[in-house]
Parts: C-alpha cells; sequence; structure tokens
C-alpha cells in the first residue's frame, strides 16, 4: 500500500536533534524508506540507506572528517552525498554521477529534525502555531516506533468518545459521564473539534492538571500534525503538538511537544508530572492501536462502521490524503463524555 503523495512529499520530524550528537548516524524509517541520519561537525545528513556501491546499510557507518563512511569497502560520503573517497583508488577516478549516495534534504527547528522525501518540498516544515513561542516552557516527548497506521493515530487523538473507556480514570470516566458540547470547524486545509464544558474532566490528569476547564480544542493539521489545546478562565493551560510520523506501511514514530505558560509551575516539575500522568494513557493507546492493526492485517484491510459519535466522519481523511475541505462551522453535537 502507498502513501498519498501529500504524505510522502511533506516535511517530517524523524528524531530528536538531541538524540544525533556529533559523530552519530542513526536509522530511521519515513514512508517505508530507510534513512541514515547522521551529524558531523558541519551539521546534519540525511542519506537513502543503501551504500550506491553494494547496498550496505550507511547507517552501520561511521562518522569521519565530516563525511559518513560505508563499513563495507570505505567509501566516504559528504553530507550532500558526494562520495569523496573510494580506499585504493585515486580520487580523480570519481565519476560522481555513478557513486554519489542519495542525500534528502533535513532541517533542524525548535529541538527536533525534519525531513523531506520531496526535492521541491516548500523551504521549511509548516508548523502549527506555538511550536516556537519562546514565551512558553515546552519540552518534546518520544517513545520509540509504534505498531498501526500513523492514519489511524491521527484518528484515535481527534477522537474524544475514546477517553472515557478506553482511558477511564485517567481521562475521563466511563461511569460518570459529563454534559459537553462538540463543534466541528473545516477551515480548508485543516479541521478542528472544540469540546465545551462547564467542569474539568473527572480523570485524575485533570485534576492535577487544570483547575478550571471550560475549552478543549483539537486540530487536524495534515498530513501528520494534531494540536490540542486546553483552556481555562485565564487562558492556554497546555498545549501538546503531536507528530505522528509514517514509518512504514504499518508502523508509526510518534512524538509530541507539550508547551505551557510559563510561571505556573517550573518547567522540570510540570515535565516531571505530564510524563507520570501520561505513561499509562500512552501504554493504553499503544496497546489499542497495535491490536487494531493486527485485526486490520489479519482480515486484509480496514472496514470501519460509522457510528453517532465519529461526527468528523471521512474529513480527516480527505485531508490526509491531500483533498480541501469546503470552510464552516457544522451544528454542535451534545454529548456525554
Ligand atoms: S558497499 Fe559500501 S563501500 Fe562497498
Ligand atoms: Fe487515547
Amino acid at each position: 500500500m502507498a502513501f498519498p503523495d501529500a504524505v510522502t512529499d511533506a516535511w517530517h520530524m524523524v528524531a530528536l536533534a538531541s538524540d544525533i550528537r556529533p559523530g552519530a548516524v542513526r536509522k530511521v524509517m519515513l514512508c517505508n524508506t530507510p534513512i541514515a541520519l547522521f551529524r558531523s561537525a558541519s551539521g546534519l545528513g540525511a542519506l537513502i540507506d543503501r551504500c550506491p556501491h553494494r547496498n550496505y546499510p550507511l547507517s552501520r557507518g561511521r562518522v569521519e572528517n565530516g563525511a559518513l563512511t560505508c563499513p563495507y569497502h570505505g567509501w566516504r560520503f559528504a553530507m550532500d552525498g558526494t562520495c569523496v573517497e573510494v580506499p585504493g583508488c585515486p580520487a580523480a577516478a570519481l565519476p560522481q554521477s555513478k557513486l554519489a549516495a542519495q542525500a534528502l534534504r533535513v532541517i533542524e527547528r525548535h529541538g527536533a529534525v525534519f525531513v523531506t522525501l520531496n526535492g521541491s518540498a516548500p523551504d521549511e516544515p509548516d508548523l502549527p502555531p506555538d511550536v516556537g513561542n519562546p514565551d512558553l516552557d515546552h519540552f518534546w516527548w518520544q517513545h520509540g516506533t509504534w505498531q498501526g497506521r500513523a492514519f489511524d493515530a491521527i484518528e484515535n487523538v481527534m477522537d474524544p468518545f475514546h477517553t472515557g473507556h478506553l482511558h477511564h480514570g485517567f481521562i475521563r470516566r466511563r461511569d460518570r459521564r459529563l454534559p459537553v458540547k462538540l463543534v466541528v470547524s473545516s477551515h480548508g486545509d485543516s479541521i478542528e473539534m472544540a469540546i465545551e464544558q462547564d467542569a474539568p474532566d473527572l480523570g485524575i490528569m485533570s485534576r492535577f492538571l487544570e483547575r478550571d476547564r471550560q475549552r478543549s480544542i483539537s486540530r487536524y493539521y495534515p498530513p501528520t500534525i494534531v494540536q490540542a489545546r486546553w483552556q481555562g478562565r485565564a487562558g492556554l493551560t497546555l498545549c501538546v503538538t503531536a507528530i505522528f510520523t509514517p514509518a512504514t506501511d504499518g508502523s508509526f514514530t510518534p512524538f509530541a511537544r507539550f508547551s505551557t505558560r510559563k510561571g505556573l509551575a517550573p518547567g522540570w516539575l510540570k515535565q516531571a508530572a505530564i510524563r507520570l500522568f501520561l505513561a499509562p494513557v500512552v501504554a493504553q493507546d499503544r496497546k489499542a492501536l497495535g491490536l487494531q492493526h493486527a485485526v486490520m492485517t489479519h482480515f486484509g484491510h480496514p472496514q470501519f462502521a460509522e457510528g453517532p459519535g465519529d461526527i468528523l466522519g471521512s474529513r480527516l481523511h480527505r485531508l490526509w490524503s491531500g483533498h480541501r475541505l469546503s470552510p464552516g462551522v457544522d451544528d454542535g453535537v451534545m454529548a456525554e463524555l
């Protein structure tokens, strides 16, 4: 199964910048393409993880004098893929058209490393508001590569109806649901769902992290980003920017950036509290997405019944596939979450 062009052609976050220290080489998967990511003294390089000589994985190589050395015969490749040395042969005899490795565009922003497989992608990754806002405290979270489809993970975070059931006690409660109003707005190139409620959720996460929630908004920025913002009377309480990088057809690498207002509590304390409460919720979603994917794989394809709570309908998938939505606001939907 291939990804839509809108997915393959985008910029994708593939690593935390702090994980690619000078001299490090790391293999990452992006849309079924293995990539050798490395950092030399002069910056980041990203090469397709396939030595052009005899197809040894370049990600097993070492960074030496600003170039990546293939462990098999020792050919050396600069960050732009140029073959700068074939050991034992004169440098003058290096016809680049035949010997170069395939380089990808790579960029570092806000502590994250982005790569694109598309030579004509825009100059910069398009990121949602506040990801780089210096007035907020931020930290990145990552937890390996998960089984499941990136798209199903996006649908999971945009779906409030599983939070009381799967995450019973942590986010909401299945035995004491609260009345809410759900309002969906389509913005052409994105879609958002606002949840309006009078009282905070009854799960322990809300009790510790927010006092006076009035509104939470989740917005999908295709192809791979969902940003959720929680607002209380005093303004923004918490902003989570979740990025679901497709690794293969059946796996994805999630990253999340947590942003909070400065001054409420020290950054390290907020980070520790969020990580503590996040761990069980993340484990529940990871398990659910893996099991869901195993069933779809067994039956050979997904097959979804649209229930009354699936109010985003096919719109997430249309955006994922590169289509636009007609702008507009749906009638509010009353529900109990
Ligand atoms: S396979 Fe890489 S140098 Fe020969
Ligand atoms: Fe969840």
